[in-house]
């Protein structure tokens, strides 16, 4: 059923005029672009436009407002982390993820830290690098020296824009110079370094970036090209760690099989890919829930983990001197708590709320500690049952709801699957006939 499509075309279009019909596309309302989606493709039904502008917390204004062409929002399911005691204070924390189990498993791995302490973190200053490529120089050694020798000058013009900054105890503090020799010849690279306290700090720091520019040409004589943060933020880390006794383990030998399979990824690229990835679960779940930048997140720290020429974990589990077992964890978090996404999206807000966050400092150590506590749950289950058994709890349930399950019949359908090891769509279509 169609309301809002108006006469669909009766051709097939053509890929050209196809093309035509997106001409302006980002001058139209949400509504009106969806039409003309509906023109190109005849399947989209009115009742999933609706859906699309089903826009729940966020108004669809400000769906516009943060981007272009935007059609709608896709819900996330929102969870709470529990059992996380950190630095001393009890916190629930937010978790938007669409995989079945993380959370379940970041709450459960916490909870075995809670006899021995919790979790203890920290962080260093909330450094930024912004990076300004600088190239034609006759002289790269010179142009780089004469950055150094004018670094005051430089750091005055960065501040010069940015009060509010300042005003909250940041701003730009030091200046690096570098020389890259590269397949096309020397390049220098200068690199504002940038106190963003409680911002995330993308904006201000490439803001900085260009507004030296001008300064930097005329004293190096060479012509700027790029202007832009490094995600590379190796000088706002975040730090946790964490003791889990031998006991409540269930023994030495448990310890050991972590210790071994925190090794295996400490030396191999192709697991410590999947190792990071599951402490990312965790983090990423954290900074969506706040509405920060998960990609900035990612690229800082996959590359953190190439730190040392070659790609490797960012955890380590060690048996201390009692038998106990130790984790850690290092991680650039460049995060904010106030402007960018997580100030337009109230939904963050209440994350920041419920977690009774006062800077991007302690949401940096909460998320780092959630890092660690899912690694902890993903090495726990891969060295005793495996991961499949936790994964097919929820995702049982998914299936069964998406066979037509509702209420009752979900759980119980779930738990049929899961006994008979047949977890199907077509054996939860047979038990709802069966069932109901
Ligand atoms: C799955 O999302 C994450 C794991 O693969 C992580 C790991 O292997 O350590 C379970």
């Amino acid at each position: 059923m169609r309301l809002f499509g108006e006469k669909i075309m009766d051709k097939k279009l053509s890929e050209k005029e196809k093309l035509d019909l997106f001409k302006g596309f980002y001058k139209l309302t949400s509504l009106e672009r969806l039409k003309k989606i509906q023109s190109i493709i005849p399947d989209l039904e009115d009742a999933e436009i609706d859906l699309l502008l089903k826009t729940s917390s966020l108004e669809l204004e400000t769906v516009n407002r943060m981007i272009e062409n935007a059609v709608g929002v896709i819900p996330i399911p929102f969870g709470l982390g529990v059992n996380f005691l950190i630095n001393n204070k009890v916190y629930a924390v937010p978790m938007a993820i669409e995989e079945p189990s993380v959370i379940a498993a970041a709450s459960s791995a916490a909870k075995m830290t809670l006899p021995t302490g919790g979790f203890k973190t920290s962080t260093t200053e909330q450094i930024m690098i912004s990076q300004i490529q600088i190239l034609d120089l006759e002289a790269p050694e010179i142009a780089s020296s004469l950055i150094i020798e004018n670094k005051e000058k430089i750091i005055e013009i960065a501040n010069t824009n940015h009060p509010t900054l300042i005003s909250r105890g940041g701003g730009a503090i030091d200046v690096r110079s570098r020389i890259i020799d590269t397949r096309i010849g020397k390049m220098v690279i200068c690199e504002l370094l940038i106190d963003c306290q409680d911002a995330m700090g993308a904006n201000v720091v490439s803001a900085m970036a260009e507004e030296v520019t001008p300064f930097i040409e005329d004293l190096t004589s060479g012509r700027v090209l790029l202007r832009i943060l490094s995600n590379f933020s190796d000088l706002r880390l975040a730090r946790a760690s964490c003791v889990i006794s031998k006991d409540s383990l269930g023994g030495e030998e448990f310890v050991d099989n972590i210790v071994a399979a925190s090794a295996f990824a400490e030396a191999d690229t192709y697991r410590a890919a999947t190792h990071n990835k599951g402490i990312m679960n965790g983090i990423s779940a954290v900074i969506l829930a706040t509405a920060n930048d998960t990609r900035a997140i990612e690229a800082g720290a996959h590359a953190y983990a190439c730190k040392e020429g070659y790609y490797r974990s960012l955890t380590k589990w060690i048996k201390n001197t009692d038998g106990d077992l130790e984790g850690s964890l290092e991680i650039p978090l460049a995060v904010g708590i106030v402007g960018g996404a997580t100030k337009t999206n109230p939904i963050a807000q209440i994350a920041l709320k419920i977690m009774d966050i006062k800077s991007a400092k302690e949401l940096a150590q909460v998320a780092a500690a959630v890092g660690l506590a899912q690694n902890f749950g993903a090495l726990r289950a891969l060295t005793t049952t495996g991961i499949i058994k936790g994964h097919m709890q929820l995702h049982s349930k998914n299936v069964a709801i998406s066979a037509g399950a509702k209420g009752e019949l979900i759980e119980l359908i779930a738990e049929r699957m899961i006994k008979e090891e047949n977890v199907t769509f077509s054996r939860a279509k047979e038990l709802i006939k069966e069932l109901k």
